[in-house]
């Protein structure tokens, strides 16, 4: 596939998915010579690679390794269950096996909080969130607390979305697992090339965050050049108001903590951090990414400003949404849609 198809097929996936809003190519598409390029550049900033430049400003983690046999499992699964729905007792005992060891880890992260935060070397199983049965409940609950409109529908999925990704038992984490697409491809590239497999579980201390707080930054050649709203189907007033601070938080975090730090390893990445803290005066780096249009460029564009921003040193920009985006619900998954529509249905017939 050229590198034109793998842009088009890309943004295809993009605009589906909002809870997969920080997407990677899917990965049948590409030939052998593209995936494996494309699982090299992943491999050298998996958070293996950058935990360890810069532990205390991110948080917590241990890691489990995630062995070869576990990952073909996860695939297995996930394909059973495309078939039949389900999966199999077979499949059960063996992820019960590994989750003994998982939990004694979970365990340890999580101290005297209630939960820990999960992924594999490279990303998290977050699209799987849908198949908790709590999320619908959890999502009206939410919805319910704030005005009726669009947006705050969109906003109301992500804080569901978001909490379930708090886990506290190693055998239901596995079992959401087996039901990620986002595992399921990973996985595929990781086990085709079994020489360089090295996955891990990291279980990382649980953070509290406001789906607001997220924002992704793009550092090119020693500098910073943009910064936007991580979820950015979502509008924000409050963000508008608080645009000058945050900007300078995170600038100067970034020249303080991370520019000296991270450069020679990584001269170029785009880094999620988060901002927490009562006053919104923390921030913490939620994850390392490539440099790379495989990479979401959240509310810029690999396409149109490479060039005239993002690798551009004399022209930061820190974009934020400035309205209600309408039509948003069209770029949400269906799985969300589905369940934004059903419990509108609800509601209505209740009036
Ligand atoms: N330690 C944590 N505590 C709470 N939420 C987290 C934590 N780490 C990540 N998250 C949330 O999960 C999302 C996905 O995590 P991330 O590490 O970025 O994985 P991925 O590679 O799948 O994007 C983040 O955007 C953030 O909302
Ligand atoms: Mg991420």
């Amino acid at each position: 596939m050229n590198p034109e198809e793998l842009k088009k097929a890309r943004n295809k996936l993009k605009k589906n998915k909002i809870q997969n809003n920080c997407e990677k190519p899917t990965f049948n598409m590409m030939t052998e010579e593209d995936l494996s390029q494309f699982q090299k550049e992943q491999l050298d900033i998996n958070i293996e690679e950058w935990l360890d430049l810069i532990p205390e400003y991110t948080f917590k983690t241990e890691y489990y390794p995630l062995p070869m046999e576990l990952g073909k499992l996860f695939m297995e699964a996930y394909e059973t269950r495309q078939k039949t729905g389900k999966i199999t007792e077979e499949i059960k005992e063996k992820l019960k096996e590994y989750a003994n060891s998982i939990q004694k880890v979970i365990e340890r992260v999580k101290e005297d909080s209630d939960g820990v935060f999960i992924k594999s070397s490279s990303r998290s199983a977050k699209d799987s969130v849908i198949y908790e049965t709590k999320f619908k409940d959890n999502y009206r609950t939410n919805f319910l607390k704030l005005e009726n409109n669009e947006n705050n529908k969109l906003i109301s999925l992500l804080i569901t979305g978001m909490a379930l990704l708090k886990t506290k038992d190693a055998y239901q984490m596995l079992q959401l697992w087996t039901q990620s697409e986002r595992i399921y491809q990973d996985m595929i590239v990781a086990t085709k090339f079994p020489d360089r497999f090295n996955e891990h579980f990291a279980v990382r201390k649980w953070q509290d965050m406001e789906v607001d707080m997220e924002f992704r930054a793009f550092v090119y050649d020693g500098h910073l050049t943009a910064i936007s709203q991580y979820n950015h189907f979502c509008y924000f007033p409050r963000l508008l108001e608080m645009k000058e601070k945050l900007q300078n938080l995170m600038v100067t975090f970034w020249k303080e903590n991370l520019r000296d730090k991270l450069h020679k390893k990584f001269p170029e990445y785009v880094v999620d951090f988060c901002i927490v803290g009562e006053n919104y005066d923390k921030v913490m780096v939620i994850e390392l990414n490539p440099f790379k249009y495989t990479t979401d460029s959240a509310l810029f564009s690999w396409e149109k400003e490479r060039k005239s921003i993002l690798t551009n040193p004399e022209q930061f920009e820190f974009r934020l949404v400035k309205s209600v985006r309408s039509g948003s619900k069209s770029l949400i998954s269906s799985s969300w849609r589905k369940v934004m529509d059903e419990v509108d249905e609800e509601l209505k017939n209740k009036k």
